[in-house]
């Protein structure tokens, strides 16, 4: 027989406990918006970082001087599918192996590699929480977890269906997006959205398990990471075939952005907007360009 009181104290204990979260994820969004406006408002007004001085002096990669890349061992390292954090752990600005990762950590260094405001930095360390179990770190390996924040029909990367292990680009596909610059140097933000779409009508198209068509969340993260090129990198291609092909910095390389206080979650919003709602899956393709799936871009 059901013990109703224990039952019932079960309810309550959880419906308190839910309650608390939704609090204080409201707090948190509330008061990083805040912070963000401002940090928005002083970059319309301060003078932009020094082109050299981008990453202030004592931080790794100021004045383009990064740390050793070293490849990683994939039998004792573990990566994933994030260039923007594999990059870091390859030349040692996170620890190598990529384990145990805090907040506080990864935070910190994208902040100060990639010229991030703060509260940007914050939010997409933020989104990591979702995988650490309550334990308060992550291995880059964690970060595979499919519709947590991976998604299918990525830039670097075949949909898990087809590659489970996401830890390394492929080459191929770097390429293949490199190649989508209309004007041959630079991807702007209307190629990274024609790639996009193409990627999302190839995946719905191949794969039985495609996951991307009813989440505008991921589709949402997706096109945020199109604005991180863009903006971290002024979508150059030289760079990113080094950044996205090999997980290394490029010798002497520093980030484009180069507001006083870093690129914040406001412009970030801005320009993941205007890639989402440019993207059109149904899209007439460039000339020689057809929808492909993994094993026709390897023949
Ligand atoms: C702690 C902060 C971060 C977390 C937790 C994170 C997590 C992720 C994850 C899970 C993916 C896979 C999405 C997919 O399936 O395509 C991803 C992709 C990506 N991330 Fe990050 N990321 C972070 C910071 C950054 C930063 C700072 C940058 C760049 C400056 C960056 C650039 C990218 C790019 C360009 C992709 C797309 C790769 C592709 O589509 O193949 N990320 N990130």
């Amino acid at each position: 027989m059901a013990d109703y009181y224990n039952t019932g104290l079960g309810i309550f204990k959880r419906l308190i406990k839910a309650s608390a979260k939704v609090v204080s994820l409201a707090v948190f969004a509330v008061q990083l918006r805040a912070r963000d406006l401002i940090w928005t408002l002083i970059n319309l007004v301060a003078r932009n970082r020094p082109a050299g001085g981008v990453i202030p002096p004592g931080y790794p990669g100021h004045g383009g001087d990064w740390p050793k890349y070293i490849a990683p061992n994939l039998e004792s390292d573990t990566r994933s599918p994030c260039p923007g954090l594999n990059n870091l752990a390859n030349h040692g600005i996170l620890p190598r192996n990529g384990k145990h990762l805090t907040y506080r950590q990864m935070a910190h260094t994208i902040q100060h590699a990639y010229n991030l405001s703060p509260t940007l930095a914050e939010r997409l360390t933020a989104a990591a929480k979702q995988i650490d179990q309550g334990r308060g770190w992550i291995d880059l390996h964690d970060l595979n977890a499919l519709n947590v924040i991976q998604h299918d029909a990525s830039f670097t990367r075949h949909d898990i269906a087809f590659c489970p292990d996401q830890s390394s680009p492929d080459r191929d596909l770097v390429e293949r997006l490199l190649a989508h610059a209309s004007n041959g140097h630079s991807l702007s933000l209307a190629d990274i959205a024609y790639y996009s779409g193409l990627r999302r009508a190839e995946s719905k198209h191949s794969n039985g398990e495609y996951s991307l068509a009813h989440s505008f969340r991921h589709k949402y993260f997706g096109s945020g990471n199109g604005a991180l090129i863009s903006a971290v990198f002024g979508g150059d291609v030289k760079d990113l075939r080094v950044w996205l092909g090999e997980e290394r910095f490029p010798a002497g390389w520093e980030p484009k952005n180069r507001e006083a206080l870093g690129y914040t979650i406001v412009q970030s919003q801005a320009s993941t907007l205007l890639i989402e709602f440019s993207i059109d899956e149904e899209q007439q393709l460039r000339r020689g360009d057809e929808l492909s799936s993994p094993a026709k871009l390897h023949e």
